[in-house]
């Protein structure tokens, strides 16, 4: 197995290989502009991981892994125009910079092309997985908006609301690149287990992070959720646990449409600094990550493999970016 940096190397050369027309460049150069931010890549980098430790030869999971990646920035687009968000990687979002068009149409170009990398695959299993996952986000980020209107939502549909709209890409990712190496069915639903542990985990840390990050090394402006109402595990908790005046200050955030932001995210974070739910976000991203270790623990492949994605699944769990 290679490490994370060669993987990613690998992938950065194949996304920067990508050929998009000159014309129309109001349609072209925010996606060029957007896959050449950068992120994580967590997902092509887990589809080539999975392909190499099942037996496979990476250059066969590639068009998938770029497929996958664009996909996820494909969402990425249309989830800044839902969230209202100004920053993503470090810089200015597609619809902020160009407009809410822009990401509409140049998101519809990337979901297509993410569709044409996936079927050079010409992996029926592939296609089939892909085309399941993408709606399973849909229905995640529907689930999410619904919850910004509701005050009732319990952990239980927060975390089905996290499965759909993040963990099942990662999960997806895996599962792809043990498809396209043919591997036992077994041993790609355990890779696909793992991937969704590994999600559930991630996307508790990035609420974690939208209130407590740095905003230099997380990328994105820090409150947005707090902001949007976004039923975050963090304030499900909070709304459960606030009584006396705090359940008066917590419902009058909530409430007051002429919060200013600065005010409402001070606020809330105070509160959530007094009721302690940072230290329940944290004992979850641990539970949901030692699931996904003991996921990777049981599939077949070599116990240097299983190190690389067990360091990698603690590695996101306890990233400050
Ligand atoms: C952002 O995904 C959306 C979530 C699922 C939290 P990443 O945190 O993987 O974003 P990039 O691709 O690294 O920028
Ligand atoms: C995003 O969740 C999930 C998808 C894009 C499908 P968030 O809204 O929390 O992601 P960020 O924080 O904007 O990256
Ligand atoms: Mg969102
Ligand atoms: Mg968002
Ligand atoms: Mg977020």
């Amino acid at each position: 197995m290679k490490t994370f940096q060669e993987y990613l190397e690998t992938v950065n050369q194949a996304i920067a290989a990508i050929p998009y027309p000159a014309a129309p460049s109001k349609l072209y150069e925010p996606i060029s502009y957007h896959m050449a931010l950068g992120g994580k890549r967590v997902r092509p980098v887990l589809t080539l991981m999975a392909c190499e430790a099942m037996g496979g030869e990476l250059s066969h999971a590639l068009d998938a892994a770029v497929g996958l990646e664009m996909f996820h920035n494909f969402t990425l687009l249309h989830d800044d125009v839902m969230d209202n968000a100004d920053v993503r990687r470090g810089k200015t979002t597609v619809h902020r910079r160009w407009n809410a068009n822009t990401a509409i149409l140049s998101g519809d170009t990337m979901l297509t092309i993410a569709t044409q990398y996936i079927a050079r695959t010409a992996n029926w299993q592939v296609m089939d997985l892909f085309n399941k996952t993408a709606i399973e986000i849909y229905e995640g980020q529907q689930w999410d908006m619904d919850y910004e209107h509701r005050i009732d939502v319990t952990v239980e549909e927060y975390i089905n609301m996290i499965r759909l709209k993040t963990s099942v890409l990662l999960g997806c990712a895996l599962k792809t690149g043990a498809l396209i190496v043919d591997a036992d069915e077994q041993q790609a639903d355990l890779l696909y287990d793992a991937g969704v542990n590994m999600g559930l985990a991630f996307q508790l840390r990035d609420d974690v992070l939208d209130v407590w990050g740095d905003p230099a090394t997380f990328g994105k402006e820090i409150g947005g959720d707090i902001m949007n109402n976004k039923k975050t595990f963090l304030l499900i908790n909070a709304i459960r646990l606030a009584q006396g005046d705090d359940a008066d200050e917590l419902r009058h955030w909530l409430n007051d449409p002429y919060a200013t932001r600065d005010n409402k995210v001070a606020g809330v974070t105070a509160l959530y600094e007094r009721l302690g739910v940072r230290d329940l976000a944290e004992d979850a991203i641990a539970g949901y990550n030692d699931q996904a270790v003991a996921a990777f623990n049981q599939v077949k492949m070599s116990d240097e493999d299983k190190q690389a994605f067990i360091a990698l699944a603690n590695k996101l769990a306890g990233r400050q970016f």
